[in-house]
């Protein structure tokens, strides 16, 4: 949702009263700067009446407590992670990113450095000690189209795969050595099936024996954004850290109950003609569409429409934006996303935005390929926001017990 008045006029007398102290607390917490409480509660409203986003922030957990606990972002792309665990008070202390575009993104939305090394080169004992270890590790090895792909080519997958299979291995070493007290890990949903179930046995068997008590779960960003794009996470807290019950206590979150549409990521004004596909290309992504109708194969285009809900956006959509088309009207050829657009499918919001200091709006440093690329890789961050707070209300219960502990 677009945090600014909507129609700019605003009742002078609008006062906040009768309303519980900790959405009191919540509204305070997420007006963004420049605007008045009654102007924040009246932008609320207005994307609520309009039906477009129903994504509001979770309930507060930490916002009134910021810097309340630290985590590492590995892999950490353009910064999904980062961006939802700030938003739930968390402070960074650390980032790894080898991919040069990636960091310009990453330093620039989040104002974070970013280091730079291959994961695996890193000494694990210089990594500062930390409470939350994120990290979305890549997903080709894992993912059908990487594993396809590769076995194509004759060449090895998952664990075997040396150039990326071994990758996990790297997040295992870090974690034996900084013993955080919490792992959010992300993959794609099929990481589960992969050879056969036996990539997750070796993933959920290694957590175990580092002391860790895993809970993975199959997310659709759906819920918060008009974008179908399931991810597993897992999330696996350290027993020696927390009581059964703690951990019993966690639960995956459940999705706002209205389905964000495209229109609420679409944008208002013309976009430039440079985003319609050449006629070339459309007739192309037809006819291949049919052939494989013909065949009685699924394989095709996405054609979506204000009111409709996209499909995965890839890594791969710079090539032709075939899996997310923009319908121009009946009979015209279809436009891709714009980037804003595709930051917009990808939960970029401007609240996070705002809560990284940057209030004119993340800027595009890079080209409209690596902008794709990125957003594509990327973890949506309303779905990392939603878990976060979950998990740092366990955190919270464990700092409870700590303090009554030491009272006693
Ligand atoms: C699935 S993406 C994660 C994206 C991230 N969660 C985000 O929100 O943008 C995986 C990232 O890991 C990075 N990567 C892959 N292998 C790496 C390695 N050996 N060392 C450091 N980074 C690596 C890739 O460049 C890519 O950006």
């Amino acid at each position: 949702m677009d945090i600014r008045p909507s129609q700019g006029v605003v009742l002078p007398n609008m006062s906040v009263r009768n309303v519980s102290p900790e959405n009191h607390e919540w509204l305070h917490a997420t007006r963004p700067p420049g605007l008045t409480l009654s102007e924040h509660i009246d932008a609320l409203l207005s994307g609520l009446r309009e039906g477009e986003d129903s994504s509001l922030p979770p309930a507060p957990v930490v916002q009134l407590h910021p810097d309340s606990f630290t985590f590492i972002d590995l892999f950490a792309g353009i910064g999904g992670f980062h961006m939802g665990m700030k938003a739930n008070g968390g402070q960074c202390v650390f980032a790894n990113e080898w991919d040069r575009f990636a960091r310009e993104t990453y330093r620039s939305w989040t104002s974070h450095e970013v280091d730079d090394r291959d994961i695996r080169l890193i000494p694990v004992e210089t990594i500062p000690d930390h409470d939350v270890l994120c990290g979305g590790f890549p997903c080709q090895p894992f993912s059908i189209a990487g594993v396809s792909k590769k076995n194509s080519l004759g060449r090895a997958h998952g664990f075997d795969d040396e150039r990326q299979g071994n990758l996990f291995f790297a997040i295992r070493d870090i974690v034996r050595e900084k013993q955080p007290k919490v792992l959010i890990l992300e993959n794609v949903k099929n990481l589960k099936s992969h050879d056969k179930g036996n990539t997750f046995r070796v993933i959920s068997s290694e957590i175990n024996d580092l002391g860790y008590e895993m809970r993975e779960q199959i997310v659709d960003a759906q819920g918060w954004v008009p974008q179908h794009r399931e991810r597993i996470f897992m999330v696996c807290f350290r027993r020696d850290a927390f009581t059964p019950e703690e951990i019993a206590s966690f639960s995956f979150p459940k999705p706002p109950k209205r389905t964000p549409k495209m229109r609420s990521i679409l944008e208002k004004k013309p976009v430039d003609s440079k985003y319609t596909l050449t006629e070339g290309l459309w007739t192309y992504l037809q006819e291949y569409a049919a052939k494989h109708r013909a065949k009685g194969n699924g394989f095709g285009y996405g054609l979506v429409g204000p009111d409709d809900v996209s499909r995965t956006m890839s890594a791969r959509y710079y090539k032709d934006g075939s899996e997310i088309l923009i319908s121009q009207g009946e009979g015209e050829t279809p436009r891709r996303l714009t980037p804003a657009e595709a930051s917009r499918l990808m939960g970029y919001k401007e609240r996070f935005a705002v809560l990284m200091d940057k209030p004119e709006g993340f800027p595009q440093v890079v080209s409209d390929t690596q902008a794709y690329k990125q957003f594509g890789n990327s973890v949506c961050p309303l779905v990392v926001e939603a878990i976060g707070a979950e998990v740092v209300r366990v955190l919270q219960a464990r700092q409870a017990r700590l303090q009554t502990s030491q009272a006693i």
